[in-house]
């Protein structure tokens, strides 16, 4: 982690700010110390330069979220699948590039401040932000799986800019209140668990000028397409209709200002609402 992420962090479990750290560390990355909580005297760990929000807490995953958990899957997921995925999910040539490019048309990493990459897998999205951004800004990429983050870890060593890892569950992010200008959700609201609960969470981190863009996965118009889904949906992936989707965001307090959806993909830009 960077140092500097002391400034957003909260403790996980009693939500007190700033946490100590304490590190042998002399530099501005941190790889290995511990976060301590004055208020509750929680200790939370750093290792292998990750922040571990979670620590032995047991986690309660479901078959879609176990295999993210295997490394495997982390090695394979940008190398086999992330980078033609939008084009076999919307039958279109939609390459990842354009992807990014709408995502950071919406986000506009290049306002700087805190951006945070929520469920990021190998942080994706935060790697391709870190090339527009102010030399201040904090990126952080966030997720559950250690299997994930580690491939965070490595791709992440060549951005321009260094991407600070925290393992914490999307329904509660160990961030400060209204601390994110940006926070982005590539492909994972669909396997997140209680997505009402992540959407929250993500309210409760935007800044007021904050934006909160998400691509994620709607129900298939077809029979064979939302067949699939139905098993898909077994191993937890849920695939919400744009209109339950959108009723979503609404519940969390988020106020959508743009929205495109190509079959069953749907990009989304929201600010916070009242
Ligand atoms: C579809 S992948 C994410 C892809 C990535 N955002 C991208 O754009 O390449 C889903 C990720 O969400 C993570 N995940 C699933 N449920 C989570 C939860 N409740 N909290 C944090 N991470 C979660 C998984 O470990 C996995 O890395
Ligand atoms: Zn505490």
């Amino acid at each position: 982690m960077q140092r500097r992420l002391l400034e957003v962090l909260q403790c996980p479990t009693c939500a007190y700010a700033p946490l100590q750290l304490v590190t042998d560390d002399l530099f501005a990355e941190v790889e290995q110390g511990t976060l301590h909580c004055e208020h509750c005297g929680r200790q939370t760990a750093i290792r292998e330069g990750i922040v571990d929000a979670l620590g032995d807490a047991p986690v309660a995953l479901t078959g879609a979220q176990l295999t993210n958990y295997l490394s495997p899957a982390a090695w394979g997921y940008e190398r086999l699948w992330r980078w033609q995925s939008l084009s076999l999910l919307t039958g279109e040539h939609f390459p990842l590039r354009r992807e990014l490019r709408l995502v950071q048309a919406l986000l506009e990493p290049e306002r700087g401040g805190v951006l945070i990459d929520v469920a990021c897998s190998a942080a994706l999205y935060a790697r391709s932000w870190s090339a527009s951004t102010p030399p201040d800004t904090l990126l952080i990429g966030v997720d559950h799986s250690w299997a994930m983050l580690r491939e965070a870890r490595r791709r992440s060593f060549e951005a321009p800019r260094p991407i600070s890892l925290v393992r914490a569950a999307a329904q509660a992010l160990p961030f400060q209140a209204a601390s994110a200008t940006g926070v982005g959700m590539g492909g994972s609201l669909n396997e997140i668990g209680d997505a009402d609960g992540a959407l929250r969470e993500i309210r409760r981190l935007l800044a007021p000028d904050g934006r909160f863009v998400s691509m994620n996965l709607l129900q298939a118009s077809s029979g064979r397409g939302r067949a699939l889904q139905r098993v898909l949906a077994e191993g937890g992936v849920a695939f919400p209709t744009l209109e339950t989707f959108n009723q979503q965001l609404e519940r969390a307090g988020l106020q959508r200002w743009a929205q495109w959806r190509w079959g069953v993909v749907a990009i989304t830009a929201t600010v916070a609402g009242d």
